[in-house]
């Protein structure tokens, strides 16, 4: 059996409508699980469901809108899940905001407080919900999708990397917690990614050449290049991992 097999596994994946998200449930039913496509727009999921499914069978995939600044709506997700699939042993917590572009001298109270919900409180809901299944299981993985940002300072996306600084941090103390009923919590740190999230740094080739000359692998990387990552650490390939943060960057951080 390969170590990276995710056959009779079940994933919830935030933010699966496009981007990081699409590509991590796409690839982890290549390995076999079934997914869960979820994002604030029911269409966008239902397409992605449908794609999975041409190619994966009926019933691999189906999808569950749900915006992760609702408590309402994450239960929701969490409960219907359990009715299609009846567990969850995979969550990947993938959705996140950043409303705000500016110095840390500039930033709204509301908007702060936004970015710190939407990137860090809604994760913890979220974990909170799936985790009672796994410990009584006593196996689940939770994978939390940070960033490169939340081990840099930045004069410009600060309050989202204190957000994403705070999930590796979120990351530890649950995997202390958690771990004695093995259920592991890592997060996947990435670099730039051709996403619609990341656009405007990689859209104009001026800021596209700015954001690569110094990486060593001289490139932003693509979807496809986290979802490895995410398999990884849903799989047997990485039982002996947690509390981590995997960084995925084309190496830029070195
Ligand atoms: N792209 C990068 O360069 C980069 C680098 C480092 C880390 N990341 C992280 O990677 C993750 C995914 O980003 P991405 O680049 O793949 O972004 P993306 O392509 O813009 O996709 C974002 C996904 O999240 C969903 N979403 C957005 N707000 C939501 C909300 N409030 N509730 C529920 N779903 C929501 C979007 O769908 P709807 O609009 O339909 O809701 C979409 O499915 C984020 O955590 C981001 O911080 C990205």
């Amino acid at each position: 059996m390969s170590l990276f097999d995710l056959t009779g596994k079940v994933a919830i994946v935030t933010g699966s409508s496009r981007g990081i998200g699409r590509a991590i449930a796409e690839q982890m039913a290549v390995q076999g699980a079934k997914v869960v496509i979820s994002s604030r727009k029911a269409e966008a999921c239902q397409e992605v469901v449908d794609a999975i499914n041409a190619r994966h069978g009926a019933g691999t995939a189906i999808a569950v809108a749900a915006n992760i600044s609702s408590k309402d709506d994450l239960q929701r997700l969490v409960d219907e899940t359990n009715r299609a699939f009846g567990k969850i042993d995979v969550l990947v917590c993938n959705a996140a905001s950043n409303p705000y572009y500016g110095p840390m001298s500039g930033v709204s109270d509301d908007q702060f407080r936004k970015v710190l919900d939407n990137n860090v409180i809604s994760n913890h809901w979220l974990i909170q919900m799936v985790a009672p299944q796994m410990i009584d299981r006593k196996d689940g993985s939770i994978i939390i999708v940070s960033s490169i940002g939340g081990l840099r300072g930045s004069p410009t996306i600060g309050v989202y990397n204190i957000s994403k600084a705070a999930d590796f941090q979120l990351a530890r103390n649950l995997a202390v917690e958690f771990g004695p009923h093995n259920v592991r919590v890592n997060c996947i740190a990435p670099g730039l990614i051709k996403t619609d999230f990341a656009r405007a740094l990689w859209e104009d080739p001026e800021r596209y050449k700015q954001s690569t000359q110094g990486a060593p692998l001289r490139r932003i990387g693509e979807p496809i290049e986290i979802a490895g990552a995410a398999v990884f650490l849903a799989s047997a390939a990485s039982t002996f991992m947690t509390g981590q943060a995997m960084v995925v960057d084309g190496g830029v951080t070195i």
